[in-house]
């Protein structure tokens, strides 16, 4: 099933959709794209005081390759050039091509099942309840030394998620066709094995 299949997986912030995506990926031996990561660029180059457009027009492998993209400043940065058509166009033909790749393909975002691969033959939508994202969130954030209060990071959260869902440009919601898991009161195993069962049960189709 492998040929040019594309497994698109949304969901809000923090949601545990890189956890679920990269194990779905190993799971089939598909390739990984984390779309976040693209918009997490750009608004890092925006804190940097490149225009927004054009810094995700002129994006290149490195600029995906920097830990400082995994901080709430550029979370927020990233979800502020994410309103912005011109940016979301300017990343549209990477991702496409990336999930046309012939070994299968696992983009991770808030648009992929929605707007970047509507056709996809499994769509997934991980969610949580916004405390569990936060508490998840804040435990990673620390593991990686970086201090933060839980009431910043479920803020932070609530601040992204209703700035994603309320753009007028690929709003973040599920899909028609999209699978729901709600991953609140499961463990990261259980919602692994609930996505990859999504996935056997979509391939026998
Ligand atoms: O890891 P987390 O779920 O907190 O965020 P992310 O997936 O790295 O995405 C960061 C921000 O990029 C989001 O808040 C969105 O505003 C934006 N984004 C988007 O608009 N479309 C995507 N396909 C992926 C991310």
């Amino acid at each position: 099933m492998s040929e040019g299949f594309t497994i698109a997986i949304d969901g809000p912030a923090a949601a545990g959709k890189g956890t679920v995506s990269k194990a779905v990926a190993a799971h089939f031996g598909f390739a990984h794209l984390d779309t976040g990561l693209l918009y997490r660029a750009v608004g890092a180059k925006v804190l940097a005081g490149i225009d927004a457009t054009d810094a995700a027009r002129g994006l290149v492998a490195e600029d995906l390759e920097d830990d400082s993209l995994r901080t709430p400043a550029v979370a927020q940065a990233a979800s502020k050039a994410a309103v912005i058509a011109d940016v979301r166009a300017a990343l549209l033909d990477f991702q496409r091509s990336f999930a046309a790749r012939s070994g299968g393909a696992v983009l991770d975002g808030r648009d992929i099942g929605t707007v970047i691969c509507p056709e996809a033959p499994v769509k997934l939508f991980i969610t949580a309840s916004a405390e569990v994202r936060a508490k998840r969130r804040f435990a990673e954030l620390a593991g990686r030394g970086i201090e933060d209060s839980f009431e910043a990071v479920l803020a932070d959260v609530k601040a992204r998620d209703a700035r994603d869902m309320e753009r007028v440009e690929a709003p973040l919601k599920p899909a028609a066709d999209a699978v729901v898991i709600d991953t609140s009161d499961l463990t990261i195993e259980q919602a692994v094995a609930a996505a990859v069962e999504v996935v056997l049960k979509a391939s026998q189709r």
